[in-house]
């Protein structure tokens, strides 16, 4: 089942998520609708708060950037409760976009190596290193998790700059091609 996606602005995306436990409902299905949600939408990534759920559980394809980062195809990943154990190696640029900031893409430095532990759809535990646009893609995930979005991560002046393109995500004026849930309606559409 595809859901909606929450856009930039409602208060979901600003609320840390709580780690869950495998008495979680119908865990599979909700990954699985994840996924469906994410591909639909044309994403490598999605939280659990961009569908409106303040919960520890992200999934991710990172697949579309195999063209450029070889790396990147098959990786396909669903976790829950994921907690970083190291972040190291040189901050690096690299162009990030998220479904809940449509029309928004800024080149965000990050730590180019991560050691993540988390339990997988089965509820074991797992530990990953990840580097390159593997770690990134995590990385902006993990972002979500802690009720932080990338632009948070942009300079003042770069922010400054965006102010009026994230006012419009805001009051419902970007147009998107999937389902958006927003924090104010509409006014026309
Ligand atoms: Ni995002």
């Amino acid at each position: 089942m595809i859901l909606p996606i929450v856009g930039y602005g409602h208060s979901i995306l600003r609320k840390p998520t709580q780690d869950i436990d495998n008495t979680y409902p119908d865990i599979k299905q909700l990954i699985d609708d994840m996924f469906e949600t994410m591909y639909s939408a044309y994403g490598v990534g999605l939280a659990a708060p961009q569908i409106n759920l303040p919960i520890s559980l992200l999934v991710i394809d990172a697949t579309p950037f195999k063209e450029k980062y070889p790396e990147a195809e098959g990786f396909k990943i669903a976790m829950i409760n994921p907690h970083i154990i190291e972040e190291s190696g040189k901050e690096w640029a690299f162009e990030e976009g998220c479904l809940s900031v449509p029309g928004i893409h800024e080149d965000v430095m990050r730590k180019s190596n991560v050691t993540v532990k988390f339990l997988d759809s089965d509820f074991n535990e797992q530990t990953i290193g990840l580097d390159g646009v593997k770690a990134r893609v995590f990385q902006h995930e993990y972002d979500h998790l802690q009720g932080k979005v990338f632009v948070d991560r942009l300079s003042n002046i770069r922010r400054a700059f965006l102010k009026r393109k994230l006012n419009e995500i805001v009051n419902g004026s970007v147009r998107v091609d999937y389902k958006m849930l927003r924090s104010i309606k509409p006014k026309h559409r």
